[in-house]
């Protein structure tokens, strides 16, 4: 089994991994459902921080799945694992005859597994066809789309998911490619188009392709779609005192998870003027996180990716 390397070939590290075992508790024992469980590495520890703790594991990668069953398949009948959606957490809990989790993660975005397979197309690191879907067996890839949505909804794509000021020119010439017969179908091919559309790369700058490489990725897995129902799903599985833990790489992520937690603990949002509040608040939750956690500058130095993390947490009442 070969080890999957982090960024800068470091070895794959769970992000904010104390911070995320202070907010679960798992030495507490008992049922966790690992909704992204990725390769592993808060499972992992999870697993090992009691002997009565079990893990449900989901994800969309076949790829990541059947990596981290070997790897966690010394803890037995502790550690299961779906290839599912964690949208779909309630008929996964039925279909593994589990019930009353006292703890939900979710790690959300893309894995360095992921990141790190040239043949994935999610990075521009590499030159691989444009696919960038983490179930690689269904649904469109990012070429797909790139070929077949209007200019405008690759505009809006690019500009909503990657905060890309130039999305509007990046899409134009893309459609213009197409338009010659000359579809975008590959990593490089892209990159180079948006440096072209983008001016070129700055020094002490990202990479000039990085956020609208984000952006597709993002619409390729509807990452954000659903996100908040899912967060309200689980927050309903969840024992009393259960704990839910949710970590974002995207401001929009956390925008969700930051709305979703604060209506889950009652706070409405309906204009004052409104006899009944219509937005759902219940208090449900208590918010153990009043502003999200982000990673120190260690962690940080020693797993550039963690940089933009951010981690929210709840327990329930
Ligand atoms: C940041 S990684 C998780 C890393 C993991 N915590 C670990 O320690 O190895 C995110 C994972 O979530 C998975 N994923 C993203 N969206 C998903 C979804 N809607 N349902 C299930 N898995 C998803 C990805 O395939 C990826 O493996």
């Amino acid at each position: 089994m070969a080890a999957p390397l982090g960024g800068m070939g470091a070895p794959h590290r769970p992000v904010l991994l104390e911070e995320t075992l202070k907010f679960l508790a798992p030495e507490r024992g008992g049922l966790f459902v690992d909704c992204t469980v990725g390769l592993g590495g808060h499972s992992e520890a999870i697993l090992k921080s009691s002997q009565n703790t079990r893990v449900l594991g989901m994800d969309l990668d076949p790829a990541a799945l059947a990596y981290t069953k070997e790897r966690l398949a010394p803890f037995g009948d502790r550690f299961h694992a779906f290839q599912a959606n964690f949208r779909a957490i309630n008929a996964v809990l039925q279909q593994a005859n589990e019930r009353d989790p006292n703890g939900i993660l979710v790690d959300l975005g893309v894995s360095s597994l992921q990141f790190d397979s040239p043949e994935r197309g999610f990075s521009f690191r590499f030159d691989a066809p444009l696919d960038m879907r983490m179930d690689p067996t269904r649904g469109d890839t990012a070429a797909d789309l790139l070929q077949q949505l209007p200019e405008s909804e690759i505009a809006r794509i690019i500009f909503e998911y990657g905060e890309e000021r130039h999305s509007r020119r990046i899409a134009r010439r893309i459609v213009e490619c197409r338009e010659q017969g000359k579809p975008i179908t590959t990593t490089t091919e892209l990159a180079d188009l948006v440096r072209q559309a983008t001016g070129g790369h700055k020094r002490n700058q990202i990479h000039p392709a990085t956020r609208t490489f984000q952006a597709l990725r993002i619409a390729v897995n509807h990452e954000l779609e659903g996100l908040g129902e899912f967060v309200e799903s689980a927050v309903d599985l969840l024992i009393p005192e259960g704990r839910f833990v949710g970590i974002s790489f995207h401001s929009l992520e956390d925008r969700i998870l930051k709305r979703e937690l604060k209506k889950l603990s009652g706070h409405c949002e309906c204009p004052p003027r409104l006899p009944v509040c219509a937005c759902g608040a219940r208090e449900v939750v208590e918010v153990l996180t009043r502003r999200p956690v982000a990673p120190g500058s260690l962690e940080i130095d020693e797993n550039p990716r963690a940089r933009s993390a951010k981690l929210r947490a709840c327990r329930k009442l």
